[in-house]
């Protein structure tokens, strides 16, 4: 009885450690150097960030590198995004389910950023360049420009491809009954094409009620 109860406490040990280090686990480990791309040669090791337009939007500019546009990432478990946000610009609530992001202000501010957790609690800050945060993998969150100058800031994500789900694209894209039900409205009260279709670029305006050098009530550098 004992040895069993041994073997059962083993066993649990063994397949709870191996639960746990599934659900921690990021990026696997690499498995090699690096995945050559031969037609480049070292110049694969090199991508301008901060020199490429990437994603632009009324809010601004996105610019990521990771494994689909710098492929030296491969199995390297990281990836870089580098943000330059207009006066109200904003990255638009978002999440990354495979990364947790770290965000590093470098000019401009204050840049406000936040996340829900899981209980529904906002959690806001306003960075001031030198500042960094986080956002927890997984978890819904946001930036944007309340300063008079752009925001330059620059984001690592410890995974090559991180993905990005934004959230009104996401929810714009249910049948209008089903998003209708979820928001507790009509299917004729909803504003569907208020919804961006595309991904999320930066949005932001005035418009918005977003006045640059202004944060909003409540929230304090
Ligand atoms: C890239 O941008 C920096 C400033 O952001 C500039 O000094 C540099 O000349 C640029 N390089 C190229 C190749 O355009
Ligand atoms: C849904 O809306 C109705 C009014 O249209 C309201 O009475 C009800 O409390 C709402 N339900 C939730 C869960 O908010
Ligand atoms: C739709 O909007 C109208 C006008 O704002 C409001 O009176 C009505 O309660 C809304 N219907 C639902 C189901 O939310």
């Amino acid at each position: 009885m004992a040895a069993l109860k041994g073997v059962s406490v083993a066993l649990f040990a063994l397949f709870g450690g191996a639960l746990v280090g599934f659900a921690a686990a990021a990026d696997p480990d690499p498995l090699v150097d690096f995945v050559p791309v031969d037609a480049l040669g070292d110049a694969q090791f090199k991508f301008a960030l901060g020199n490429s337009t990437g994603i632009v939007g009324p809010g601004g500019q996105i610019q990521p590198a990771n494994v689909i546009n710098f492929p030296a990432l491969t199995s390297q478990g990281q990836s870089l995004v580098r943000f330059n946000l207009r006066p109200c610009g904003q990255n638009p609530p978002h999440t990354h389910p495979r990364a947790s992001e770290v965000i590093f202000l470098i000019s401009g501010g204050p840049l406000l950023v936040g996340f829900v957790d899981t209980t529904g609690i906002p959690h806001l800050n306003a960075l001031m360049p030198g500042d960094v945060t986080v956002f927890p993998r997984g978890l819904v969150h946001f930036q944007q420009n309340f300063g008079t100058e752009n925001a330059i800031y620059i984001a690592g994500l410890n995974s090559q491809n991180p993905g990005v789900q934004p959230m009104f694209t996401a929810l714009g894209a249910f049948p209008a009954p089903v998003l209708a039900t979820a928001l507790n409205t009509s299917v004729a009260n909803l504003t569907l094409t208020a919804l961006p279709k595309n991904g999320a670029p930066p949005l932001g305006s005035a418009a918005s009620g977003c006045v640059p050098g202004s944060l909003p009530p409540g929230i304090r550098v």
